[in-house]
C-alpha cells in the first residue's frame, strides 16, 4: 500500500506534490518519487526513504501538472530504481500506483519473456508497459485496455509525455479522491492529503476510470461532496507523535465517554437509530493489528456486560476464509484508520451476507465508517505515530459503551460498576501515566530487555490481549525479539525460553485469574527469569515476586486493559530510544494497511 497524490492547476506544484505526500506517508515511507509533466515532456525524481529524502532532488519549477507516490514496498527491494513513478520504455509514460497486481508475474513473462525490458522488480512497471503497447495516440482507451488485462487492486495516476495539462485515473480496491479547488484539481490517496487545498471531493468508486483536467469540476460535480480539513495534528512540546499520543489519553477517553456514558446510563445513536442491533444473536468483531487486541477485549466486555455471544476475528483470516456469516449475527469492524484492506473486505463480506454491520472507527470519513450500516466514532482525534496507542484506549472504552447500550434496560450489577469504571477511566489513566512518565523502573526494564534481546509476555483473561499488545508494541517499536503467550499456555513450550535473567513482563491485575498468575510468576522465577510485573500499586503480594513492577490504577476487570496497557506503550517507547531508532516510523511499517 502507497500513497498517491496528483495535480492540475496552473501555478506550480512541485512543492504542493511534496507536501501532499509527507501527508501520505502514514501509508509507507520506503520511497518517493514525483513526476512533473510539461511541453518537453516528463521530469521524473526519485529517492529511497522519506519524502524529505525527495524534496532535496525536485528542482525548482514551474511545472503546473504533477503525480507523486509514496510507497510501502510489496514487490522488489527498496531501490530507487523500485520507486514510483514507473515509465514505459520511452519514458513518454508514468505511472504511479497503490495495490498489488496480483498476475504481475504472468503479464511480465507475456510482455518481455527475457525480462530485459524491465527496469524494476514491481508488479507496477507493468502498467506502464501494457498502457504503452495499447497506446495509439488516445490515452483514455489505452488506460483501458491495460486494465483489462489486471487482476488485483489498484489506484492508478497515470501522465502521457504527449498530453500536457492532463492526468488519467483509474480505481479497482484502493481508495482514491478527487478534490476541487479554485480551478484546479487534485487527485489523492485520501482527502486529508490535499485538504489545505479544496473544498469538494470525490470519492471515486471501484471500476471508475477517467480524466483529469482544469474546469473538470462541472462534470462531476453531482457525485462531489463538501469536504473539511480534520484536526491538524502536531507535535506540539513533545519530542515525538507517540509521546503525544500516549499522554493524550485522558482527554481522548473523554472524548469518546462523553455524551454516551453517564450518571443516568448510556447513551448511543447508533442503536438509537438501529434498534434492531440490539436484538442480534451474536456479535463477531473484525479487525487486523492493535484494534483486534481492542476487539478481543471488547468481546469480553460485550458477553460480560450484555450476554450475547461475542468473538474477536482477525479480518485478515476472515476475508479469505470464507467463513460461515450468520445474518442474525452484528459484526462489528473495528478500525483506527478505517481504510484497513482486510477490514474492509471482512466488512463487505459480512454486509454481502445480509448481516448488520456495525464501523467503531477514528478516521470519520473513512472506508469502513463509510459502508458500515451504522457508525461508532471513538474520537481519538488524528493518530500520527505509526505504533498504535490513544486510539486502542478509546477503542476498548468506546466497546465498553456499546456492552452497555447491547445489554439495555435494567442495568444488571455488573453493567452499573463497568458504567461506573468507565466515567472514572479518564482519572485513573491521568494517575498512570503521572506513575509511569519519569519511571526508573520502565528504564530498568528497557535496559534487561535490551541486553537480553528478547522478552516473553504473560497474562491471561483479558489480561492476555496486553500481553499480545505489549509484545506487539516492543517489536514493531524496537525490533526486539518477543513472544506473547496466554499464561496458562507457557508450560507447553514457551518455558523453554526462559533462562537465567530473561525477562518475562506478567500483566497481573487484581482479577479472577490472579491466583493462577501467581503460579505463573513462581514457575517464572524457578527457572531463575527476571519478572517484570504489571500491577496494583499496592498489590504488595505481586511485588513481593517481582524484580520489578510496573504499576497501574486499579478499575473494573473488564476494564483493566485500558490501564494495563499504559506500561507497555511506555516500555515500547524507551526501550526505541535506548536504541536510538525513529519512534514515530518504524521500519517496514505502515499506518494504513490497504493492501490484502
Ligand atoms: C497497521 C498499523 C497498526 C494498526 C493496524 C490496523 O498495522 O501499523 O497500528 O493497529 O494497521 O489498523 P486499523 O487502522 O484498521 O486500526
Amino acid at each position: 500500500m502507497c500513497g498517491i497524490v496528483g495535480f492540475v492547476g496552473n501555478r506550480p506544484c512541485s512543492g504542493l506534490l511534496l507536501e501532499g505526500l509527507s501527508r501520505l506517508e502514514y501509508r509507507g515511507y520506503d520511497s518517493a518519487g514525483i513526476g512533473l509533466l510539461g511541453p518537453d515532456g516528463l521530469v521524473i525524481r526519485r529517492a529511497v526513504g522519506r519524502v524529505a529524502a525527495l524534496a532535496s532532488l525536485v528542482p525548482e519549477s514551474e511545472h503546473t501538472v504533477g503525480l507523486g507516490h509514496t510507497r510501502w514496498a510489496t514487490h522488489g527491494g527498496l531501490e530507487v530504481r523500485n520507486a514510483h513513478p514507473h515509465c514505459d520504455r520511452t519514458g513518454r509514460i508514468a505511472v504511479v500506483h497503490n495495490g498489488i497486481i496480483d498476475n504481475a508475474d504472468a503479464l511480465r513473462a507475456r510482455l518481455d519473456p527475457t525480462g530485459a525490458a524491465f527496469i524494476s522488480d514491481t508488479d507496477t512497471e507493468v502498467i506502464a508497459h501494457l498502457i504503452a503497447q495499447a497506446y495509439t495516440g488516445d490515452p483514455m482507451a489505452a488506460l483501458q485496455q491495460a486494465i483489462g488485462h489486471l487482476q488485483g487492486t489498484w489506484g492508478l495516476v497515470v501522465a502521457f509525455a504527449d498530453h500536457p495539462g492532463r492526468l488519467f485515473v483509474a480505481r479497482y480496491g484502493s481508495p482514491l479522491v478527487l478534490g476541487f479547488g479554485d480551478d484546479e484539481v487534485f487527485v489523492a490517496s485520501d482527502a486529508q492529503a490535499i485538504a489545505r487545498w479544496v473544498d469538494q471531493v470525490v470519492h471515486l468508486e471501484d471500476g471508475d476510470q477517467l480524466e483529469i483536467r482544469q474546469g473538470m469540476f462541472a462534470s462531476i460535480a453531482c457525485r462531489a461532496v463538501p469536504f473539511h480539513a480534520a484536526e491538524e495534528a502536531d507535535m506540539g512540546v513533545h519530542r515525538c507523535f507517540m509521546v503525544k499520543e500516549i499522554l493524550e489519553q485522558p482527554r481522548v477517553l473523554t472524548n469518546a465517554l462523553v455524551g454516551r456514558v453517564s450518571d443516568r446510563g448510556v447513551q448511543l445513536a447508533c442503536l438509537v437509530d438501529h434498534p434492531s442491533m440490539r436484538d442480534v444473536s451474536s456479535v463477531v468483531l473484525l479487525a487486523c493489528g492493535t484494534s483486534f487486541h481492542a476487539a478481543s477485549v471488547g468481546a469480553r466486555l460485550i458477553e460480560r456486560v450484555a450476554h450475547i455471544p461475542a468473538v474477536a476475528k482477525l479480518a485478515s483470516e476472515f476475508s479469505t476464509d470464507g467463513p460461515m456469516v450468520d445474518p442474525r449475527a452484528l459484526y462489528i469492524a473495528v478500525s483506527q484508520s478505517g481504510e484497513t484492506y482486510d477490514t474492509l473486505e471482512a466488512l463487505r463480506r459480512a454486509k454481502g451476507c445480509g448481516a448488520a454491520t456495525l464501523g467503531v472507527v477514528n478516521t470519520v470519513d473513512s472506508s469502513i465508517a463509510r459502508e458500515a450500516d451504522a457508525g461508532l466514532f471513538v474520537h481519538a482525534g488524528p493518530e500520527v505515530a505509526v505504533a498504535s496507542t490513544k486510539a486502542f484506549t478509546a477503542q476498548i472504552a468506546t466497546l465498553g459503551a456499546l456492552a452497555l447500550g447491547l445489554a439495555g434496560k435494567p442495568e444488571s450489577g455488573v453493567a452499573v460498576a463497568v458504567r461506573k469504571s468507565l466515567m472514572a477511566l479518564p482519572d485513573a489513566v491521568e494517575s498512570t501515566l503521572e506513575r509511569l512518565r519519569d519511571s526508573a523502573a520502565v528504564t530498568m526494564a528497557c535496559r534487561w530487555i535490551v541486553d537480553a534481546n528478547y522478552a516473553l509476555f504473560l497474562g491471561r483473561g483479558p489480561s492476555r490481549h496486553v500481553a499480545e499488545e505489549g509484545s506487539l508494541k516492543l517489536k514493531e517499536l524496537s525490533y526486539v525479539p518477543c513472544d506473547a503467550y496466554a499464561a496458562g499456555e507457557m508450560k507447553h513450550g514457551p518455558i523453554a525460553m526462559l533462562k537465567k535473567g530473561t525477562p518475562v513482563v506478567v500483566v497481573v491485575p487484581r482479577d479472577e485469574h490472579r491466583t493462577h498468575m501467581l503460579a505463573n510468576i513462581a514457575e517464572v522465577r524457578a527457572r531463575g527469569a527476571r519478572v517484570i510485573a504489571l500491577c496494583e500499586p499496592d498489590d504488595v503480594e505481586v511485588a513481593r515476586h517481582a524484580d520489578l513492577v510496573l504499576p497501574f490504577d486499579s478499575t473494573h476487570s473488564c476494564l483493566s486493559p485500558v490501564l494495563s496497557v499504559l506500561p507497555m506503550q511506555f516500555l515500547a517507547f524507551r526501550a526505541a530510544e535506548l536504541l536510538g531508532l525513529d519512534v514515530d516510523k518504524p521500519r517496514n511499517l505502515a499506518k494504513s494497511v490497504t493492501v490484502a
